[in-house]
């Protein structure tokens, strides 16, 4: 049942920090408090010997594989390619020697998801699932599965599925990371360390519920909303508007904030909302610029930060919103948590069905 919450999405959104846990304990060398992968999955993977990766998935999930490029790229040097499974499987394309693919479902039941990992199995390379439900197609059908432990998610919403996603490609890339010799023991302590705080982070986020909610006047009597981010924050910005759009009907687009001059700015109006993801981190005087260029369209900013980056921002978002400061690594997952609240709140404001969104269906088993 939903307990105390009207909605399951609101329910799973604050089971997170358990989800999350529950999930880094299985990726957690109980004795080192280190990530990695158990170590069946390890040897099967040989990661030693893993020379680039291919993660396929849709939706929410492709999102979480987009996020997880820079983790593999920055934190493993292992180069990585992402793509829609729906893309992928009719493009048939050319896998290099010594890679594996990855693909990652909530349901493990998406039907272009199955068809691009029987042929990535047919051309012979290495298949690992990451699923939420471990009983499922491509769970059976994958070489290797890395569960996720977000347990039963009813909403249609994608959320701590998503999370859980996150940090199980978190545990992956510190493993290979630390198998090819890219990061020593003590960075691999060190990042375990910053990573295991993130569910007393996502409590932090979670505490904000309410200066969330207030925030969702930002979105009133908007018909297009955009979101911009850089980095990390660019495929998190592709999730806060996917999130939007699925459950309160608003337009909206992510965009990295980059790209903002080679077309978008030209939407820019008073009565287009924007969302900055913008922690205070080595891209944020890139991002404020970008901010500062939307501002200057009248275009209303909310600033998405923390308590640094909004004092650095100073008056030219219209609203925003400090997040807790949390290490550098576990930062998208926080603001993940923000990013899914605006979106319950808003639909919630206007009405909608949050936890039946018209026209979707929880598991897409046709393509
Ligand atoms: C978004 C959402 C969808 C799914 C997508 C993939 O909130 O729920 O975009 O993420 O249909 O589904 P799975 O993960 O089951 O393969």
């Amino acid at each position: 049942g939903k307990g105390n919450y009207p909605h399951f999405m609101l329910k799973e959104i604050f089971e997170q920090p358990r989800t999350v846990k529950r999930t880094l304990d299985v990726y957690t060398h109980p004795a080192h408090q280190t990530l990695g992968l158990p170590r069946a999955a390890a040897d099967q993977i040989n990661l030693a010997d893993v020379s680039s990766i291919y993660m396929v998935s849709c939706g929410t999930a492709h999102y979480a594989t987009r996020v997880s490029e820079y983790w593999f790229e920055q934190l493993a040097g292992v180069p990585s390619k992402t793509d829609i499974a729906s893309e992928f499987r009719y493009r048939r394309p050319a896998l290099a020697k010594n890679s594996i693919a990855v693909f990652v479902s909530q349901s493990g039941e998406t039907a272009d998801t199955l068809a691009a990992l029987r042929y990535c199995k047919e051309q012979g390379i290495k298949t690992v699932a990451i699923v939420n439900v471990q009983t499922s197609t491509i769970a059976r059908e994958a070489d290797v599965v890395l569960p996720t432990y977000a347990g039963p998610e009813i909403g249609v919403a994608s959320t701590k599925a998503f999370t859980a996603q996150l940090v199980v490609l978190l545990a992956f890339a510190v493993a290979i990371a630390e198998a090819q010799g890219h990061l020593d023991e003590a960075e691999v302590a060190a990042l375990s360390n910053d990573i295991l705080t993130v569910n007393s982070a996502i409590e932090k986020a979670l505490s904000l519920d309410d200066v969330i909610k207030k925030e969702v006047i930002h979105f009133e009597q908007a018909a297009d909303a955009f979101y911009l981010g850089r980095g990390v924050y660019y495929p998190l910005a592709l999730e806060g508007a996917l999130k939007l759009k699925e459950i309160s009907y608003i337009h909206a687009e992510g965009f990295a904030s980059g790209e903002l001059k080679h077309g978008p700015i030209a939407l820019i109006t008073a009565k287009t909302p924007v969302v900055f993801i913008a922690p205070f981190d080595d891209l944020f005087e890139k991002s404020l610029s970008n901010l500062q260029e939307v501002a200057a369209r009248s275009g209303p900013v909310l600033l998405l930060s923390d308590e640094k980056g909004i004092a650095h921002a100073g008056s030219a978002p219209t609203r925003s919103i400090a997040l807790p400061n949390t290490p550098e690594i576990i930062m998208p997952i926080v603001q993940t948590v923000a990013l899914q609240l605006l979106a319950y709140h808003a639909a919630v404001a206007l009405g909608t069905d949050v936890d039946q969104p018209r026209n979707l269906a929880k598991s897409v088993t046709v393509e």
